[in-house]
């Protein structure tokens, strides 16, 4: 019934429970709306990097993409798996190192990194960089002089593979803000300059050909384009890559018609790849790195709201809206996202109404879910919406002032508030005028 989410379960009060907690007690607890992360749920992804990658090939280290869920709780948790972060902004690096990250397993990415950035990540031991551009060549490489450090760089070549989701979350084609192109062999360029540099060591390249994919093919085709660089790095000049990044976007499902992979289908095949590729051109296989970030968190996630009102336009639709909207979930207005639901309380009931789940912000696109079969929702039901774990919390705001909700993990029969709700005094917390 519950899409990917094999800790969601239903008590004989017809009440939806994560981790074996029922979600009727945890708006009892914490209010709506109430961002629930499954830790049992995170911790079984997490084993699985460490299990059938980690402890299964020589030589590799998976980094777990922050940005798709940042707080301290879920650092910490990344660290008991041996798995390292990709971070992309000084403010992800504060909280991982806050959380007690090694810096050395810490991976620094950005089409545009700051100087300040770049001096924070430095004079913290975060010296692994994913090379994105010639200026950030330029900066990092006087940066690093100056501070007496080096960046050991990855550098990130596009491939100019098309895949993933939606057209806002491609990153492999030719038209790309990020990386350097290879149809014209400008990455040679970039290493190039980053060989002469002498703040700078040059490591390998790194590939990410967008997010929510579910072709293996994007991913062979992607890596034996990589292994044809390698190749060309060598044969150019003289240097054999010692990293090699195949980055994330593993697709996760939403609703009933996603179809992920799964994930040692994606690894072996990457890693198969790579390794016949390498040992073909005779040459020395790299260490590799992958960088999945919704793939960890997506599914953990249910966000609880609490329907309010409901309105019926005859022959239009039934509107039943929620206490939250676009602030907290701006991926359906932004990409059109498809979610299932579940009214909490009547779980297990038959879904027998059509409603149109929309959220309490000005906007006429704030709409969570078109369409959808619902067990009746009235006014004071609680609405759970599932794989709410990735690009939620992260990409919030504050849009009409609404707080941000709390974030709850459940494992094993219990809670524990992680991030406590805002208040009315947080949205004027920066406001300097009384
Ligand atoms: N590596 C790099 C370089 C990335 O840019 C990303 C995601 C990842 C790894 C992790 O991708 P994942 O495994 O999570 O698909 N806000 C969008 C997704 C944006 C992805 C940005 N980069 C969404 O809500 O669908």
């Amino acid at each position: 019934m519950f899409i990917q989410t094999p800790f969601a379960t239903v008590n004989d009060r017809h009440e939806l429970c994560v981790d074996g907690v029922s979600v009727m007690d945890l708006s009892n607890k914490y209010g709506t709306p109430l961002y629930i992360m499954s830790e049992g749920h995170i911790r079984s992804q997490f084993a699985l990097l460490k299990d059938k990658f980690i402890d299964r090939y020589p030589n590799v280290l998976p980094l777990y993409a922050s940005k798709a869920f940042s707080c301290l709780a879920i650092y910490k948790i990344a660290q008991e798996y041996g798995v390292g972060i990709d971070c992309v902004s000084a403010g992800e690096l504060s909280i991982a190192l806050k959380a007690g990250m090694d810096p050395t397993k810490i991976y620094f990415h950005g089409n545009n990194k700051l100087p300040s950035e770049i001096e924070y990540a430095l004079s913290r031991g975060v010296n692994h960089f994913v090379v994105d551009n010639f200026y950030e060549i330029k900066i990092a490489n006087e940066i690093a002089e100056r501070l007496g450090t080096k960046v050991y760089a990855t550098v990130r070549v596009v491939p100019g593979v098309k895949s993933g989701g939606h057209a806002y979350i491609q990153t492999g084609a030719k038209d790309t803000k990020f990386g350097f192109s290879s149809h014209d062999g400008t990455y040679l360029k970039a290493i190039e300059q980053i060989l002469k540099a002498p703040g700078m060591e040059f490591e390998g390249i790194h590939c990410h050909i967008g997010s929510q994919i579910f072709e293996l093919e994007a991913y062979t085709t992607a890596m034996t384009h990589f292994v044809g660089f390698a190749k060309e790095i060598k044969d150019t000049l003289g240097v054999e890559i010692k990293k090699l990044n195949a980055g994330g976007g593993y697709g996760i499902a939403y609703t009933h018609e996603d179809h992920p992979l799964d994930f040692e289908v994606i690894t072996s095949a990457i890693m198969k790849t790579i390794q016949e590729g390498f040992a073909k051109n005779n040459m020395r296989m790299p260490m590799v790195l992958i960088e999945p970030g919704r793939f960890v968190v997506g599914n953990a996630g249910i966000t609880l709201y609490t329907v309010g009102s409901y309105k019926d336009i005859p022959g239009v639709r039934k509107y039943v809206s929620v206490d939250g909207g676009m602030t907290d979930n701006i991926r359906s207005a932004l990409y059109d996202a498809k979610y299932e639901a579940v009214v909490a309380n009547k779980a297990d009931l038959a879904a027998d109404t059509l409603v149109t789940v929309a959220g309490k912000n000005c906007e006429s696109g704030d709409i969570l879910i078109k369409d959808i079969m619902l067990q009746d929702p009235q006014p004071g039901d609680l609405l759970a919406m599932f794989s709410t774990g990735a690009y939620h919390y992260t990409m919030s705001s504050n849009y009409n002032q609404l707080p941000k909700p709390a974030i709850v993990f459940t494992y094993q029969g219990k809670d524990r508030l992680v991030v406590r709700r805002q208040t009315f005094d947080d949205l004027i917390a920066y406001d300097v005028e009384e």
